[in-house]
């Protein structure tokens, strides 16, 4: 298995280039199977976690050919014969679940495995289910699979979701475009990756409203077309590196990364004294001199801070200056790099779903292992924040969300090498 070994570092300078979001990429590939027509994702990002999902829907009969080193996605779900999304590709990764809506829309039946993922919490899918019932599909678990039909085809329906959860949204908003009649979806969640999911459904004739607020009405259509679609900024990718400078010093800007897709987490890098400001290509973060000031935190769905920046967030005030307050509003078991940052020199108390930073002058660097995709490189982040050398093991969660990340830490002068066993 690699490792990936960080050095403590001074300032860094220079430019790193954001990729195409994980989170929108998987739930626009399954968007494949909703037509006989090809479609063509530009702006991909080249992870494993695409590759997961490449072959969930080669295992369908649809055709997915990956051109440009993976940066383009030309998928066509002209030969799906098969509606069994089978355990051993699902249970690699919980997005896997996205097939189910577009599977039953189209073929009126699926056969879908419970979905593994990242260990941080239940994750459960009744609210995609109960999304699902509601436009009049029958499902059952069983032998651990979801066991989904709807013979005379799915209907508009009016669901309100009790949660706004990103992937329920996301199946039901698919299975609406080729519903019978009209769906309003409420208390949709309202992530950059859902309006990007539908304004990419738009391109293939999907008649789609309100996306990006709470309520997104859907005119279900009779057929969608064929379209070639960019995938949307990575904000998450995004908020990781604008880290870097805010942990290390120095100035980086980070190509193609917009304000709009992270507001809130730039208010909390204001108050923790970090300055961003747009330039003509992107973002320029930058830290001057001194520690960062300690600033609380709580998750919350978009436009609320992310979830999925909690713990490179942790990894920068754990070395500020007083206490922080983390509260994890969206996963209920999301702080487990907290002992493994304990073990470079932080003080962080978990009670429960809130996690008690209080700062300390220096970090030192430890062995270190990183438990989910998030949780590896804050370890990497406090890595190069440290005294000395940190060795981050289990990277292969990494590589489920981050490309290229030695090239691109090491581009803007950060000491990081990957350990190949
Ligand atoms: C997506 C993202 C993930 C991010 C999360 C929250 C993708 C591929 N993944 O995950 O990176 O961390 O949004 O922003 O886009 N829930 C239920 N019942 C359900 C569905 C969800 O109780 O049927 C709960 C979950 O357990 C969790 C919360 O709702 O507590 C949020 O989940 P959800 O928004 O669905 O996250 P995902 O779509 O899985």
């Amino acid at each position: 298995m690699d490792s990936i070994l960080v050095k403590g570092n001074g300032p860094l300078s220079g430019q790193i280039p954001i990729a195409g979001a994980k989170n929108a990429c998987l739930t626009l590939m399954p968007a494949a199977l909703l037509s006989e027509e090809p479609l063509t994702l530009t702006n991909a990002p080249r992870l494993s976690d695409i590759k997961t999902m490449t072959q969930l829907l080669q295992s369908l009969g649809a055709e997915v050919t990956a051109l440009q080193d993976g940066q383009v996605q030309a998928m066509s779900g002209h030969g799906v014969n098969s509606t069994h999304a089978d355990y051993d590709i699902v249970r690699k990764m919980r997005a896997s679940n996205l097939v189910l809506g577009p599977l039953l829309a189209r073929f009126g039946e699926a056969e879908v495995s419970l979905p593994g993922g990242c260990a941080i919490g239940a994750r459960p899918m009744d609210l995609h289910i109960h999304g699902l019932e509601a436009m009049g599909a029958e499902i059952e678990l069983k032998d651990g699979y979801l066991h989904a039909k709807v013979p005379g085809g799915l209907k508009g329906a009016k669901i309100e979701l009790a949660f706004a959860s990103v992937g329920a949204t996301e199946n039901i908003v698919m299975a609406a475009t080729l519903a019978k009649g009209t769906t309003v979806l409420k208390n949709a969640a309202r992530e950059p990756e859902i309006v990007d999911l539908c304004d990419c459904l738009r391109r293939m004739g999907a008649q789609i409203e309100g996306d990006g607020s709470p309520t997104i009405t859907i005119q279900g259509v009779d057929r969608l077309n064929g379209a070639t679609h960019p995938v949307v900024t990575d904000r998450i990718e995004l908020g990781t590196y604008m880290l870097a400078p805010a942990i290390c010093g120095g100035e980086v800007e980070l190509l193609g990364g917009r304000i709009d897709l992270v507001a809130s987490f730039c208010e909390k890098l204001d108050a923790a004294g970090i300055s961003v400001s747009e330039t003509k290509n992107g973002l320029t973060v930058a830290r001057k001199n001194g520690r960062v000031n300690a600033v609380d935190v709580t998750t919350e769905p978009f436009p609320g801070f992310p979830t999925d920046l909690q713990a490179q967030m942790m990894a920068l005030l754990c070395t500020a200056e007083g206490t922080s307050v983390l509260e994890e509003k969206i996963f209920e078991n999301r702080f487990m790099h907290a002992p493994e940052l304990t073990r470079m020199g932080a003080n962080i108390e978990v009670h429960g779903g809130t996690a008690t930073v209080h700062g300390v002058e220096q970090l030192k660097g430890a062995p270190v292992m990183a438990t989910d995709l998030r949780a590896s490189v804050s370890l990497i982040l406090a890595g190069l924040a440290a005294e000395g050398e940190t060795l981050v093991s289990r990277v292969y969660h990494l590589d489920r969300g981050y490309e290229q990340v030695v090239r691109k830490f090491s581009g803007v002068g950060a000491h990081i090498e990957r350990i190949t066993s």
